[in-house]
C-alpha cells in the first residue's frame, strides 16, 4: 500500500532527494543495515509487533524488518524512493506500509505508544527524537545511526557536509533532552568498514545507538 499525502514541504528538498533516485542513488545499496543485522543477532530485537522506518529511502531496511516478522510502516518524502521500494517489496514478496510523506511536518504527528521497534539511519532530525521515544510502546526498542563527524586521515563515504553528521555524544544527548526515560542497550561511535556502492570495500564514520523506552 502506497500513501501519498499532500503537504507542505519545501518542494526542494523533496525535488532533491527524488532526482537523486532518479539518478540511481542507492540502488546498488540493497542489503540491510550491518547494525540490524547485528542488534538482531544479539537477540535485541524480538521481531513481533509493529516497527517504523523513518526515512526508508528504497527500504532496505524496511524489507529485512518485514521478512523478519514485524509488521512495518516505512515513511519517506522521496516518492521516487517510495516507488523503488514497493516494487522491490512486490519482487520479494514482501509485505510494508509505505507512505511518502514528510516526518517532520507537524500536522501528522506519529502516533504514541505505538511501535516494538523504530529505526532511522542515515537521516539527522533531532527535532524529531521526543517524537519517537513516545511512539514506542513501553518495551520497545529505538536504533538510530547517523553519520559521525569525523577528523581523522581516513577516507570515509556519506555527506561532506558537517551538517548532516552528528558529533559524538550528540545522540546521546539529544534523547536524554526528549523527557522520556530509557536504557541504552548499545552504542557505539567510530569507523566501520562497510560495502561501497561499486562493490568495492570502503569506511563509514557512524554514531550508533540502540535503546528501549522504559516501561514506567
Ligand atoms: C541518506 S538517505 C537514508 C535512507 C535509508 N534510511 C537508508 O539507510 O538506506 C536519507 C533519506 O531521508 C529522506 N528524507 C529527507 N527528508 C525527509 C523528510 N522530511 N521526511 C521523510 N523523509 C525524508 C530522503 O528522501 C532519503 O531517502
Amino acid at each position: 500500500m502506497i500513501k501519498q499525502e499532500n503537504d507542505t514541504l519545501a518542494l526542494t528538498d523533496r525535488q532533491r532527494w527524488d532526482q537523486r533516485y532518479r539518478q540511481g542513488t542507492y540502488a546498488a545499496r540493497s542489503w540491510p543495515s550491518a547494525y540490524l543485522k547485528q542488534l538482531r543477532d544479539d537477540g535485541l530485537l524480538q521481531p513481533s509487533g509493529r516497527a517504523l522506518d523513518v526515512a526508508c529511502g528504497r527500504g532496505r531496511n524496511s524489507l529485512y524488518l518485514s521478512a523478519e516478522g514485524y509488521d512495518v510502516d516505512a515513511v519517506d518524502v522521496s516518492a521516487m524512493a517510495i516507488a523503488h521500494a514497493a516494487n522491490t517489496a512486490i519482487s520479494q514478496q514482501v509485505r510494508v506500509n509505505w507512505q511518502c510523506r514528510d516526518v517532520l511536518e507537524a500536522q501528522h504527528p506519529i502516533r504514541q505508544n505505538t511501535y516494538a521497534l523504530i529505526v532511522m539511519f542515515r537521516f539527522v532530525a533531532p527535532e524529531l527524537l521526543p517524537s519517537l521515544l513516545h511512539a514506542l510502546v513501553p518495551g520497545g526498542i529505538l536504533v538510530l545511526e547517523e553519520h559521525l563527524q569525523w577528523s581523522g586521515p581516513e577516507q570515509i563515504s556519506g555527506p561532506s557536509s558537517q551538517r548532516f553528521r552528528v558529533r559524538p555524544d550528540e545522540l546521546s544527548a539529544q534523547l536524554a533532552a526528549a523527557g522520556v526515560g530509557f536504557d541504552i542497550l548499545d552504542e557505539f561511535a567510530g569507523l566501520i568498514a562497510e560495502p561501497t556502492d561499486d562493490g568495492g570495500q570502503g569506511n563509514a564514520a557512524v554514531s550508533r545507538m540502540c535503546i528501549r523506552r522504559r516501561s514506567t
